[in-house]
């Protein structure tokens, strides 16, 4: 473990929320809470809401949200342990000095030492590139026209046929331990510890501090494998990093161009499109995306124009969907990749390609209907209906409204009857077909009607925990659904029973990021427009139904038999609920 608890909690209870974020970013008074221009997305109007009440900040525009360390962590891209630490400092509370875990300082020594390690071979690499030993290394580059300044800018360098670099980095102090742990030495039974790269040109990837994190490595002719990546270490996480992402931040562009490779990436930026980026030799993750939207809402697709590049494309702009990113696909056609196409054409063709750029759906739905022969009704049909399977499972009731008919549009068929096949296809989707209106005017997205009441109820009860008692003998955490929802249920009807209860304290139970806003999530739903004390406890009725509605569904659905006569028990006492009455607090 590292920090105790305690501690934290009194870190956290001496910087309230809203004097620290008030220190970085100007906040205004807006009824109970306190309202910014949103640091993590592009923000015009002031979407993030600042709770001194639950101490927790929350982003209602890009979903980003967390306590006053997390906030930190955020805003001034600090790690868990030094964010506690310049809080600390803040209120002059005084930390132990020795702890161990992930957050150690022992452990953080340890990957401050793989970066060391790490930028010690990009050095080698970089000067290997310019001696005599990487001349080819060099004149490789030079053939796929890349500048003497782009090389330098992307540390391009060259490993050497010998394998020098383990010898190097020991001289300079490294251990056999650490040159494995950063993924840059092999062992074998024969010849022991060795370098991993051998006679390639050598791509440094970044963290998105600029930091090396690992390498890409190119054979300079053909000859297999053509790339080879640094393996995962623990400083190089393949899922949420990005190939170039530190200089496309910085260029502070509207938008992203995701593409395949560094080649391509190192093209696009010499051509002046500073704002591209690729995965790291695998599939685009929802890690990755989840790193963009906090940047821009819009991403370009420049994908290779081949079979496997279009299928990769479709995947990725999917993922994009999920993450509210607007997603173009530019046609590079017919060319394979964006840094042939740019050798061809020059870099004012393909700003006119990005200018040109197709909504990934209407791509998708153009490369479905190839798959289908225009010529045979039958066919035609099947494409309609797979579009509409398709249209069925956005979530997001407008952008699916606006695609039927954008679609309708590009299919030749009348918006209504593109609109009633998608009901019908919603209809075998149970998820969209049962969404509950929900009465009383709360704003409900339509989409996750399980988790929504989960979550309605956290806030209510964050916000009124006096009204445990009315409610302790109704619901429990069992009737969470959701396995983080109900972790964190357990520990905060805990606390609130103990006279503690701290929204901010249940985000630090965890250490992912992601889960952490989702923790946030759990107690900052919106509850807009009841300003009624009377509605107000009408709406919470509506929510314990819910609640228990959706408990006893999944209870019949599970895997265990539910014996009917327990069923039809419960059955009935969920029917009572609607005749409880809570009392809020005056
Ligand atoms: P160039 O031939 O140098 O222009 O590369 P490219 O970017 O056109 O190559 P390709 O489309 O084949 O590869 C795109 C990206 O996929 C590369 O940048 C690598 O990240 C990854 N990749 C390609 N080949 C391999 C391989 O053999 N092994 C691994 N692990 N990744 C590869
Ligand atoms: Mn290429």
């Amino acid at each position: 473990m590292y920090y105790p608890q305690e501690l934290i909690d009194q870190v956290q209870q001496n910087n309230d929320i809203v004097d620290v974020i008030n220190e970085y970013i100007p906040l205004t008074k807006k009824g109970a809470n306190y309202v910014c221009l949103c640091p993590f997305h592009q923000d015009s109007n002031p979407s993030l809401m600042v709770s001194r009440q639950k101490q927790l900040f929350k982003c209602f525009a890009c979903g980003e949200g967390g306590n006053v360390i997390t906030f930190l962590q955020k805003y001034d891209s600090k790690t868990f342990v030094e964010a506690v630490q310049t809080l600390a400092e803040r209120a002059g509370i005084k930390l132990p000095e020795n702890y161990s875990g992930e957050y150690s300082k022992e452990n953080q020594d340890k990957k401050q030492r793989l970066i060391e390690c790490n930028t010690e071979a990009a050095r080698y690499f970089y000067a290997l590139l310019r001696s005599s030993e990487g001349k080819k290394g060099f004149d490789y580059f030079k053939k796929r026209e890349l500048s003497d300044e782009t090389m330098k800018k992307f540390g391009l360098g060259f490993a050497d046929i010998n394998g020098n670099l383990v010898a190097h980095l020991k001289k300079q102090g490294f251990t056999d331990k650490e040159i494995l742990d950063s993924g840059l030495g092999t062992h074998d039974e024969r010849n022991g510890l060795r370098s991993k790269f051998w006679n390639r040109v050598m791509f440094p990837i970044k963290n998105q501090a600029g930091k090396v994190i690992g390498f890409g490595g190119r054979v300079l002719g053909d000859g297999e494998p053509k790339y080879l990546n640094s393996p995962e270490t623990s400083i190089f996480n393949k899922s949420t990093n990005l190939y170039a992402f530190d200089l496309a931040k910085a260029s502070r562009s509207q938008y992203f161009i995701l593409c395949e490779g560094y080649m391509d990436v190192i093209a696009l930026h010499q051509a002046g499109f500073n704002m591209a980026v690729a995965s790291l030799g695998t599939a685009f993750t929802p890690g990755q995306a989840n790193i963009i939207r906090r940047y821009a809402k819009d991403i370009y697709l420049s994908y290779d124009s081949d079979g496997p590049g279009v299928k990769a494309a479709i995947r990725a702009a999917k993922i994009c969907r999920e993450f509210n990113l607007s997603c173009k696909v530019i046609n590079m056609s017919p060319y394979k990749d964006p840094d042939e196409f740019i050798k061809a054409l020059g870099k004012e063709e393909y700003q006119k390609r990005i200018d040109e750029a197709k909504n990934a759906f209407i791509f998708e739905i153009g490369v479905l209907r190839k798959q289908y022969d225009p010529s045979d009704p039958d066919e035609n049909t099947r494409y309609d209906m797979e579009v509409a399977a398709l249209l069925s499972e956005m979530k997001d009731e407008v952008a699916r409204t606006n695609y039927i008919k954008a679609c309708a549009k590009e299919m030749g068929i009348t918006e209504s009857s593109l609109s009633s096949m998608v009901a019908k296809e919603a209809s075998k989707n149970r998820r969209f077909a049962q969404t509950p209106v929900l009465k009383n005017g709360i704003h409900e997205k339509k989409d996750d009607s399980a988790v929504k009441p989960q979550q309605l109820m956290l806030t209510y009860l964050a916000e009124y925990p006096s009204i445990y008692p009315q409610i302790e003998n109704i619901i429990t955490p069992e009737d969470f659904t959701d396995a983080t929802y109900r972790e964190v249920a357990v520990k905060f009807f805990e606390d609130v029973r103990n006279g503690v209860a701290s929204p901010a304290r249940m985000v630090s139970m965890f250490e992912d990021e992601e889960i952490q806003n989702k923790v946030s999530d759990m107690f900052t739903s919106y509850l807009n427009g009841i300003e009624k004390k009377e509605e107000k406890e009408n709406a919470l009725v509506d929510i314990i139904y819910r609640l228990k509605a959706n408990a006893l569904e999944e209870m019949k659905n599970g895997t265990g038999a539910l014996d009917p006569a327990v069923f039809m028990k419960k059955k009935k006492e969920l029917m009572e609920i609607r005749r409880i009455k809570i009392q809020l607090p005056e």
